[in-house]
């Protein structure tokens, strides 16, 4: 007979207010993870030219790119939406050709103001602005990749953040019944590994893109827990009856 810790409750003990706290808990982080992973796609998908998301994008975003610079891996990627084809054309020519600063102001200056100045305009700290040609020429040196300062930016926010969603998460499933008991902690584990695997992982890109596939294994990781957790929760949530009598808890030894 599997006996639980006597610490342990399922769901289906707990009163109809903390299932329906839990369950709200896991719908928004889904969603939330859904748009996670959306951004993800969209800040980095063709940065290589080619369509949809590759290791070769994610490799270009934290090593740069020796083949293109910042402004064409960006007017490739992310901002790809934002001009014509003859215009992203125009741009990159006029890259190619040397940033020369007589053709920006004929050809190349309409178009940043048509197109990118509405965001590009200084006023977002986040945005790189584009309001002249020294700024426009700047983005348009050699793609070294996400610069340091920016990673430890994005580190702490992103350990702070996937903590507090792991600890919901997985103070949420602890509550499921799972068996063998080595397997359900090695599941609310992986995620906190996972992070040192995934963050550690950008900073080693930048030195060799190769690392771009632990970005990706650890983010995988990271997804594979998450799911299994919020599936197995939610079902046991609410179409799982747990059995004292089959399962009953362990003697207190004190
Ligand atoms: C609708 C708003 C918007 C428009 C229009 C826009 N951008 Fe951006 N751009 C952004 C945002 C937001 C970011 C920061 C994205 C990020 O870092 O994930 C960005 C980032 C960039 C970057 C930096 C990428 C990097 O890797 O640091 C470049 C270069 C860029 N844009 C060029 C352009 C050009 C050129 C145009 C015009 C053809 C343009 N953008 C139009 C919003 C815009």
């Amino acid at each position: 007979m599997v006996q639980v810790h006597r610490m342990f409750f399922h769901y289906s003990e707990f009163p109809l207010s903390m299932r329906t706290l839990f369950t709200g808990t896991l719908i928004v982080l889904g969603v939330g993870y859904l748009f996670g992973m959306l951004h993800v796609y969209n800040s980095h998908a063709g940065r290589d030219g080619k369509p949809g998301l590759s290791v070769e994008d994610l490799a270009i975003a934290y090593s740069g790119n020796k083949e293109a610079t910042k402004l064409e891996a960006a007017l490739l990627g992310p901002m790809s939406s934002m001009l014509s084809t003859d215009e992203r054309g125009s741009i990159v020519g006029w890259v190619r050709r040397g940033v020369d600063q007589q053709e920006y102001k004929s050809r190349i200056e309409p178009i940043v103001e048509q197109r990118c100045a509405t965001c590009h305009d200084g006023n977002n700290p986040h945005i790189p602005p584009l309001t002249d040609y020294k700024e426009v020429a700047a983005l348009a040196e050699l793609d070294t990749g996400i610069d340091i300062f920016t990673l430890i930016r994005v580190s702490h926010i992103h350990m702070f953040g996937i903590t507090f969603i792991f600890f919901i998460t997985g103070f949420i499933f602890s509550h499921a019944f799972v068996r063998p008991v080595w397997f359900k902690s090695l599941v609310i584990a992986v995620p906190f590994f996972a992070i040192f695997l995934d963050i550690g992982s950008w900073y080693v890109t930048k030195v060799n893109p190769i690392f771009a596939w632990v970005v990706i294994i650890g983010g995988g990781l990271m997804g594979l827990s998450f799911a299994f957790q919020w599936v197995v929760s939610m079902y046991q949530m609410w179409f799982f009856k747990y059995s004292p009598e089959k399962h009953p808890r362990e003697a207190t030894t004190i």
